[in-house]
């Protein structure tokens, strides 16, 4: 792999589980502290090891480190999705003590190439409010293409005190939807991940909630959810239509009862953002899409995720 000042990249391996953690844990509180907001991982340094774990299952040998000649340790990090239409990306982390020497720079360097040696474009969800990444991918020559604002509910115990936003039926995902959900998102989005999906139904780890809204000849919208203790999330998914989209969302929050599920929502979709005001929601952060190549604008609703991150 390439070789920079002072580090080299290699591929992230199984024993760099607690070590990738611990830096994700670190760097990305600290970066949150730095700006005056609350820690994003509670609790001990290994809480965000869900992550790991997930990417370990989903992307075995994907991930990307940056190790300091020096001193042996890992520096920086990168999970890594190459999938059938695209290369997806994310979490990256640079140890604080080495922030602005080049690491995630030379990180994401190494993933623009590998995607360009298969002619896939690259792409990944980043904070608005997060300068230090939003400026290390467009510098990179990412484009931002859809903005999402981040909203959060507290769903009390009982389930949400509001009734169904319409009449839209929804139901929980089998195997068998995997190839209508395959010819949903690339309809609507461009993209496809046949064994992300498989592996949320599957739901091995017991993280994973799948809803499914129907359409005559095939289904109109999905949407996954992550009950993971370190980040509580609605997404990914995508729906033809913003009603079926709130219908989603509607099923998903209750599937988190006494939970604070975060989702993104696109700006551009006003009436969902306005239902889920409706439903308590509160606005944490704002989140732009970005693709290093071509990306289809969207056809409908896309919800994106951290993790998997996708976009
Ligand atoms: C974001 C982060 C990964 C960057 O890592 P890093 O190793 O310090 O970044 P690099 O040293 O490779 O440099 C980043 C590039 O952005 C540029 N940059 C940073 N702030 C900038 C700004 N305001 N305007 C323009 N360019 C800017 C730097 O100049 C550099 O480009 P260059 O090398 O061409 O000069 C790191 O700050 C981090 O881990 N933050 C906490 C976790 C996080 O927020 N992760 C990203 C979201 S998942």
């Amino acid at each position: 792999m390439s070789k920079a000042t002072g580090f080299h990249l290699r591929s992230m391996l199984r024993e760099d589980r607690d070590e990738v953690t611990r830096l994700v844990f670190h760097s990305t509180n600290r970066y949150y502290e730095s700006i005056g907001r609350e820690a994003i991982f509670k609790g001990d340094e290994l809480t965000p090891v869900d992550m790991f774990d997930v990417y370990e299952r989903i992307d075995p040998g994907e991930g990307i480190v940056a190790v300091d000649d020096q001193s042996g340790r890992i520096i920086g990090l990168c999970f890594v999705h190459p999938r059938e239409t695209h290369f997806s990306l994310g979490i990256m982390n640079a140890h604080p003590d080495h922030f602005g020497r080049g690491v995630a720079r030379t990180i994401l360097g190494e993933i623009i190439n590998r995607a360009q040696a298969v002619n896939l474009p690259v792409r990944l969800v980043s904070s608005c409010l997060n300068l230090d990444s939003y400026s290390l991918y467009t510098r990179a020559g990412f484009v931002p293409f859809a903005t999402f604002q981040d909203m959060y509910v507290a769903v009390p115990d009982a389930g949400l005190p509001h009734p169904p936003p319409n009449e839209i039926a929804v139901r929980s995902a089998t195997l068998g939807d995997v190839p209508a959900m395959v010819e949903l998102e690339r309809k609507v989005a461009g993209i496809s991940r046949v064994d992300d999906y498989r592996y949320f139904i599957r739901n091995e780890d017991k993280l994973w909630r799948v809803s499914i809204v129907e359409s005559p000849d095939g289904i109109d919208g999905f949407l996954v959810s992550c009950g993971s203790h370190a980040l509580n999330m609605i997404g990914p998914g995508v729906a033809v239509t913003r009603d079926q989209a709130a219908a989603l969302v509607y099923d998903q929050l209750n599937q988190h009862r006494g939970r604070c599920p975060v989702l993104l929502a696109p700006v551009s979709c006003g009436e969902l953002v306005k239902q889920l005001y409706a439903w308590g929601a509160r606005n944490c952060e704002m989140h732009v899409a970005q693709s290093y190549g071509p990306a289809q604008v969207p056809a409908g609703v896309i919800m994106p995720s951290f993790l998997p991150e996708t976009a």
